[in-house]
C-alpha cells in the first residue's frame, strides 16, 4: 500500500483458505468483562486492530494489567466488578465506538470522576442515546452537546430501570445491562422491537451473572462478582464478509473462510444473499453470482448493519433494482455510510441513488468499470472499495486505506493472497 491509496487489481476469483481476525465486537468485549472479572481471563483469538488496542489502552489506563501473550492472545488480569481506579486524564477511546459506548455502563459501577474522548470521527457520533438511559439510572453523565466528550462522576451504585430502545443499537442495550450489574436493587430490563447483537448477554452468562432473556427482552440482575472464564474469539463474520461478497460476485471463485462465528444476531447478510439468489454453504463455501433481488426490509437491518455498504454493491451485479430502507443509523457510522457508499459505487461505475435512510440500486450483471474510491475514513468503505476493485475491469485505487487498521490490519495482504 502505497501512502497515497491501495491500488487493487481485478481478479478472475478467489481462491484457497483463509482466516480473518478475531471478532471485533467480542474482543472489545472480552477485554471489558476482563477487566472486572475477578482473577486473571485468557482471550485467544484477540482480534488485535486500532479499535481493540483502544480498549486494552483504556482497561488499562483504569489500572487493569494486560499481558500481551501471543499475537492473538492476552491475559486481562481483572480488578474485579468495582476494582478499576479514574487515571489523571482523559480515555482516548481512538475511532472506537463501542468502546466509548459500553465503557461508560461499567464506570458508572466504580468511583471517582471519569472522562471519555476520541479522534474526529468519534467526536461527531451521537452520545445521548447512552447518556440519557444512564441519567434515568441515576448516574451523573454529561456529554458535549450530544457528543464526546462525555464526563461521568460515579458513585458506584446505579438504580434498575425497564428500557425501550429508541433505537436498534447493541451498543446501547450493551450499555444499559452493563450498568444493571451495579443496580444496589432489582432487575434491569433493556427491551428490544428489533433483535441486534447479543454478544454481551452471551458474555454475561459465561460469567456467571444470571440474564433473563426471551423474544424482545433481555434482564438482567445485580452481580457481586465476574468469573469470565477463557473467551475463545472466533473469527469475525464482518471481516469475512468482503471475501464473501467478493466470491460470490466473482464466478471463478473458489474460498473456504476458516473458524468463522456465525451468531445469528451478525449472519443477515447470509439471508439477504439467499433471497438474492446466491448458493451460501456455511461450511465449505463455493458462492456464485445471482438471479434477482431482494429488499432488505428494517427489521432485517441490525443483523446486518457493518454489512450494507457490501450488500449495495452486490446490488449492482443483481438483475433489477434493490431498496434498503430503514438504515438510517448508516449516517451516524464512522462515515456518513450512505453517502460514503453511494459515492464510492458511483465512482466505480455503479448507479446507487442514496436514499435518507437506505439505497436504491440499479444492477448490472458486469464487472463494474473501476477508478477511484475515497474510504472517507471509515474501515468499512475502505474494505468495500478493494472489493469493487478485484469485481472490476480496471481496478480500483482506494484512497485513505490506512484506515483499514481499524479493524483489519494486514486486509489488502489477505485479499491479494487469495485474489486469482
Ligand atoms: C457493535 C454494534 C453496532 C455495530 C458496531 C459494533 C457492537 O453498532 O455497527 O460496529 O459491538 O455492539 P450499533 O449498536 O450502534 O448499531
Amino acid at each position: 500500500m502505497s501512502a497515497s491509496g491501495l491500488h487493487v487489481a481485478p481478479a478472475g476469483g478467489l481462491t484457497g483458505e483463509l482466516a480473518v481476525p478475531g471478532d471485533k465486537s467480542i474482543s472489545h468485549r472480552a477485554v471489558l468483562l476482563g477487566a472486572i472479572s475477578s482473577g486473571p481471563v485468557q482471550v485467544r483469538g484477540f482480534g488485535a486492530s486500532a479499535d481493540t488496542l483502544s480498549t486494552v489502552s483504556a482497561v488499562e489506563a483504569l489500572g487493569v494489567e494486560v499481558e500481551h501473550a501471543g499475537e492473538t492472545e492476552l491475559v486481562v488480569h481483572g480488578a474485579g466488578l468495582r476494582g478499576l481506579r479514574a487515571p489523571g486524564g482523559p480515555i482516548d477511546v481512538g475511532n472506537a465506538g463501542t468502546l466509548i459506548r459500553l465503557l461508560p455502563g461499567i464506570l458508572a459501577g466504580q468511583s471517582g470522576s471519569f472522562e471519555l474522548t476520541g479522534d474526529e470521527s468519534i467526536r461527531s457520533r451521537p452520545m445521548e442515546r447512552i447518556a440519557e438511559p444512564l441519567r434515568q439510572m441515576g448516574v451523573d453523565i454529561e456529554t458535549d452537546g450530544g457528543r464526546p466528550p462525555l464526563r461521568i462522576a460515579a458513585t458506584g451504585r446505579t438504580e434498575p430501570i425497564a428500557y425501550e430502545l429508541p433505537v436498534a443499537s447493541a451498543q446501547v442495550k450493551s450499555c444499559v445491562l452493563l450498568a444493571g450489574l451495579f443496580a444496589g436493587r432489582g432487575v434491569t430490563e433493556v427491551h428490544e422491537p428489533i433483535p441486534t447483537r447479543d454478544h454481551t448477554e452471551r458474555m454475561l452468562r459465561a460469567a456467571g451473572v444470571p440474564v433473563d432473556r426471551s423474544p424482545g427482552r433481555v434482564a438482567v440482575s445485580p452481580a457481586t462478582e465476574l468469573r469470565l472464564g477463557d473467551v475463545d474469539v472466533p473469527g469475525d463474520f464482518s471481516s469475512a464478509a468482503p471475501f464473501i461478497v467478493a466470491a460470490t460476485v466473482l464466478s471463478g471463485s473458489n474460498l473456504t473462510l476458516r473458524d468463522v462465528g456465525v451468531n445469528p444476531t451478525r449472519t443477515g447478510l447470509l439471508t439477504v444473499m439467499e433471497r438474492m439468489g446466491a448458493r451460501v454453504g456455511v461450511f465449505r463455501r463455493r458462492l456464485e453470482s445471482g438471479e434477482p433481488v431482494a429488499d432488505v426490509e428494517p427489521e432485517l437491518v441490525p443483523l446486518l448493519v457493518d454489512e450494507l455498504p457490501l450488500v449495495a454493491l452486490l446490488a449492482c451485479f443483481a438483475h433489477g433494482v434493490t431498496t434498503i430502507r430503514g438504515a438510517a443509523e448508516l449516517r451516524v457510522k464512522e462515515s456518513d455510510r450512505i453517502a460514503a457508499t453511494a459515492d464510492a459505487l458511483n465512482a466505480v461505475g455503479g448507479h446507487v441513488e442514496p436514499l435518507e435512510d437506505g439505497f436504491r440500486i440499479r444492477g448490472v450483471p458486469t464487472r463494474l468499470r473501476g477508478g477511484k474510491v475515497d474510504a472517507a475514513g471509515d474501515h468499512r468503505v475502505a474494505m468495500l472499495g478493494a472489493v469493487a476493485g478485484v469485481c472490476s475491469q480496471e481496478g480500483v485505487e482506494v484512497h485513505g486505506a490506512s484506515v483499514l487498521g481499524v479493524s483489519f490490519p494486514d486486509f489488502a495482504d489477505r485479499l491479494a493472497a487469495v485474489s486469482a
